[in-house]
Formats: structure tokens, C-alpha cells, sequence
């Protein structure tokens, strides 16, 4: 009976030269090097969408190039802006991505093909910036800016979204997200976007399939959910309290707390707690929410050390966010998870449709009723 790996856990689905995680040490690299190397080192965002898409760091030249494929990326359809603009001011802001995506499928022709997909995934990281921004400003009701490349990725994307220049410490700390949150071997949306790929549907499609799947509070949701949890829980003095009624009791899950293959704590939520300790100082909440998640962190790894359930990235992202200003509400912060993440996507569909491509398709065990005839129901008493 126990053929089948319940959630695929411990499944490999796919060979990969893109990301190694190490679950029990709390190891992370894309492509040999280190997230704490890269975020150390300088690298910018652009360095390692560069290196997902083509396996090595840029030379100067190269950069220079992908980087113009991306900025073209930023112009995107009309339709696609109305596609945003046309839904609730309310919407979740991962389903408004959604959105924009499903209409980038309805209108671009796109077809598998070694000499054109890295192209087209640079300038689908282009789309996800105006798209991302877009979004934030659609729920935020504010009016749309037109991005303007100066400066580089991260830097576009907060003067796009936030409609002003962002200090360097805000540039540093999104740049940052964006290289932690960019790949992480095949969670859940990038083993959806991949089923969708394994048919040969476009790229469009895989990732709007990926978005889906990343919504949800057990994944990508859950950078939302944390703080969610810790603006319900106000203050520092209240945390025991929460704590005792809500996950001693097993009534809740402690969102931002375990993973399916970090038996550690998770190297990037270790980084974004030192972002996260920078900047919360400038934002009230942030700072009153950090505080929390301090004592709700102490809590958490005592209670749940021992089985091997410790912070992870989503548990610290959601306080650096609102440090910049993106204040908690529509899912804003998975967004910004997505933004990132759209670069491992679009390497792993690469990788797979390129080089292994095999339609995804598994069995289930039947557990049914054996062979019968039909009864009219007529006769059925
Ligand atoms: C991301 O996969 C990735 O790489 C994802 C991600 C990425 O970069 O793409 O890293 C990003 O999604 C991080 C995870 C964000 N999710 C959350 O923070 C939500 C809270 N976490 C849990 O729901 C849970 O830890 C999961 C879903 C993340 C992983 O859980 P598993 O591997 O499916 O394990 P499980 O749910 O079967 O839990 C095993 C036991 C259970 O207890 P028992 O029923 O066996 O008694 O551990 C308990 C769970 O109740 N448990 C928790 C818990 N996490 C696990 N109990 C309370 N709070 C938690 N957070």
C-alpha cells in the first residue's frame, strides 16, 4: 500500500545543476556558490538571474547585454495592465500576478526553442518587475509609474512601486530578497510550473501555474502569514500568552516555523534577520513586529527544536518588506516572494524542457470498488 510518497517527499523529480540545498546543515548554493557568499560579495540581483539562466557570473559584457533583454522586459502589453487594473483594488496580489501572466499567455506566440527561451525568460524578469510594481500600486490605489532602469533591478523595482527614490539601504535590502528568495531546487510552485511546462504549454502559462501553487500560507503565503501573526499578536509581553493558547495547544501552526527539507534553521532566514534588525528601527511596526518575532523566535526553537522544526525564510522576510514600506496587506509581501522566485522558475523549465524533457504524469494506487455492472435508476431502490 505505502507505494506512494505522500506530498513526494523524498522524490527527485528532475536533475539540476542549479540549486543544492542541505537540509541538515542548513546549506544553500545556486550553482556551487554560497547565498552567504553572494550577498557578502557584493553580487547584484542581475549577477544571479544571469548565472540561473546560463550556469556561470557574467563577464562585464555579458551582464551589460542581459541586462538590456531584461529592461526591454519592462514595457509590457496594454492588456496586461488592464488585466491588473480591471480586478478589485481588494484582490489577492499574487492572483492579480496571476492575472497579468494568464494574459501574457493569451497574447504572446511562444514556442519552445533552445536559441530564443533564455531571451524570452530575461525579458519575462523584466515583465515580473512592472507587473509586481503595478500590482502594488493597483491595491494601493495610487497611479501607476513607468519604470525607470536607473540604478539596476532592485532599485527599479522600489522607485516603480514605491513612486520615490529608495535610500541605498533600502536598494541593498531588496536586492538582498531578491538573490535569497530566487530558487530553491522544486518546492511546490516550481513542481506545478513544471507540470505545466512538461506538456509544452507556453511559459507563460508554467509560471501563472507556479503562482498558484506559491500562494497558498503553507509556502509562499506564509511570508505574509508570519507577520500576519505577529500584528495579531501586538506586543512583546502578549507573545507567551499567544504562544501557550495557540501552538502548545496544536490548535495553530507557527507560520515562518519548518520546512520539508531544512531540518536547521534556514540560511536565509538568518540573513533576513539581520536585514531585518538594520532596518525595522525606521518603521514603528516593523520594530514593535521584530521585537515579537524575537520572543516568538526564543519560543518557537524551544518548543520545536527538537523535532527538527526551525525559522524559516518566510519568518523573518515579511518585517524587511515593511522596513521599506510595503505595509501588510493583499499578500504583498508573497508577491514580492514571487518577484524573486520567477528567475528559478523560468531555469528550472529551461533545464527540464531542454534537457530531460519527459511529460509529467504519475499513477495512483486504486483503492476503489472492484469490477460491477450498471443499474438503471429506475431500479436502483
Ligand atoms: C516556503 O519547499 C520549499 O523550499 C519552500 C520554500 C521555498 O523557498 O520555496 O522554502 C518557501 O514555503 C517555506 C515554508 C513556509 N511555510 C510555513 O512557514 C508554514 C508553516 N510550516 C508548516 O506548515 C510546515 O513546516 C511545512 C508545510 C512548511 C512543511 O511541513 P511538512 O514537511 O509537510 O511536515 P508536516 O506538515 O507533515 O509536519 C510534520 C509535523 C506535524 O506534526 P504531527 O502532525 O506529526 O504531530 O510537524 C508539525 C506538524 O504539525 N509542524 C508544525 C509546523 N511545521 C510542522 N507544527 C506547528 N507549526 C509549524 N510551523
Amino acid at each position: 500500500m505505502e507505494r506512494i510518497s505522500r506530498g513526494l517527499e523524498d522524490v527527485d523529480i528532475k536533475w539540476t545543476r542549479l540549486t543544492t540545498i542541505d537540509g541538515e546543515r542548513g546549506i544553500l548554493r545556486y550553482a556551487g556558490y554560497s547565498v552567504e557568499d553572494l550577498i557578502s560579495g557584493g553580487a547584484s540581483a542581475e549577477e544571479i538571474q544571469y548565472l540561473f539562466l546560463y550556469g556561470e557570473l557574467p563577464r562585464e559584457g555579458e551582464l551589460r547585454d542581459f541586462v538590456s533583454k531584461v529592461e526591454r522586459g519592462y514595457r509590457v502589453p496594454a492588456h496586461v495592465t488592464s488585466a491588473i487594473s480591471n480586478l478589485p483594488r481588494s484582490s489577492d496580489a499574487v492572483a492579480l500576478q496571476m492575472g497579468a501572466f494568464a494574459s501574457l499567455a493569451a497574447s504572446e506566440r511562444f514556442k519552445w526553442d533552445k536559441t530564443t527561451d533564455r531571451d524570452v525568460a530575461a525579458s519575462v524578469i523584466g515583465n515580473m518587475l512592472t507587473i509586481t510594481a503595478d500590482v502594488y500600486r493597483h491595491v494601493n490605489g495610487l497611479p501607476l509609474v513607468e519604470p525607470d532602469p536607473r540604478g539596476g533591478y532592485a532599485r527599479t523595482f522600489l522607485r516603480a512601486a514605491l513612486g520615490r527614490e529608495p535610500t541605498d539601504d533600502e536598494s541593498r535590502a531588496m536586492n538582498a530578497a531578491l538573490i535569497l528568495y530566487m530558487d530553491h531546487e522544486v518546492p511546490a510552485s516550481t513542481t506545478a510550473g513544471l507540470v505545466v511546462v512538461s506538456t509544452l504549454s507556453d511559459i507563460y502559462s508554467g509560471v501563472t501555474g507556479a503562482l498558484a501553487a506559491l500562494k497558498g500560507p503553507l509556502h509562499g503565503g506564509a511570508a505574509e502569514a508570519a507577520i500576519a501573526q505577529f500584528a495579531e499578536i501586538g506586543s512583546e509581553d502578549a507573545v507567551e500568552r499567544w504562544f501557550q493558547e495557540n501552538i502548545v495547544t496544536g490548535k495553530r501552526r507557527l507560520m515562518g516555523f519548518g520546512h520539508r527539507v531544512y531540518r536547521t534553521y534556514d540560511p536565509r532566514a538568518r540573513i533576513f534577520k539581520e536585514f531585518a534588525e538594520r532596518l525595522a528601527p525606521r518603521n514603528p511596526d516593523a520594530l514593535r513586529y521584530y521585537r515579537v518575532a524575537l520572543r516568538l523566535e526564543e519560543l518557537g526553537i524551544a518548543h520545536f527544536g527538537s523535532k527538527g522544526i526551525y525559522p524559516n525564510t518566510d519568518f523573518w522576510s515579511g518585517i524587511v518588506y515593511m522596513s521599506m514600506g510595503f505595509p501588510l496587506k493583499n499578500n504583498i509581501y508573497t508577491a514580492l516572494f514571487a518577484l524573486s522566485r520567477i528567475t528559478g522558475w523560468l531555469a528550472h523549465f529551461i533545464e527540464y524542457v531542454e534537457e530531460q524533457h519527459r511529460l509529467i504524469r504519475p499513477r495512483a494506487v486504486y483503492t476503489g470498488p472492484g469490477e460491477r455492472k450498471f443499474v438503471p435508476i429506475s431500479q436502483r431502490s
